[in-house]
């Protein structure tokens, strides 16, 4: 028999879900094995039909490393004094990747110190940030 959304969905409520952690996490380890990572798409279906927030959802994600988003970005920020550390860039950066659902980390020098604030988007090396390229960067 084919695996059916919405028949997951009403399945996990019936477990308690969105108030049981353990039915959310489930649900988001069933989508994942079914789709291979979590579509976007599926977490705004559930929250719409759980009566919750999508950030719920984004939080689980973030927390349990197995745990992917379909197409999610990665921003690594270097923590250190020349970058992470200037003008609360870090926490910015943080809050930001928190609304849109992107994975944030705050990784050691990337020996680019002179360039600073520097920061990954996806692998990718961006020099001199502020916090105007950050929001620019991840609203693209
Ligand atoms: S302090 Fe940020 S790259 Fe070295």
């Amino acid at each position: 028999m084919d695996w059916n959304f919405e028949e997951a969905l009403n399945h996990y409520r019936n477990q308690g879900a969105p108030g049981d952690q353990t039915a959310v996490v489930q649900f988001l380890k069933e989508v994942q094995a079914q789709k291979g990572s979590i579509p976007k798409w599926m977490l705004t279906r559930a929250a719409e039909s759980w009566g919750c927030k999508e950030s719920l959802f984004l939080a689980y994600i973030r927390r349990l490393p197995s745990l992917r988003l379909e197409d999610s970005h990665t921003l690594e920020l270097c923590g250190s004094v020349n970058c992470g550390r200037r003008d609360d860039l870090a926490d910015f950066a943080r809050a930001l990747c928190k609304q849109k659902g992107i994975e944030f980390r705050l990784v050691p020098c990337m020996r680019q110190c002179g360039k600073g604030p520097n920061l990954r988007f996806d692998g990718r090396l961006h020099t001199g940030v502020t916090r105007q390229m950050l929001e620019e960067l991840l609203n693209q």
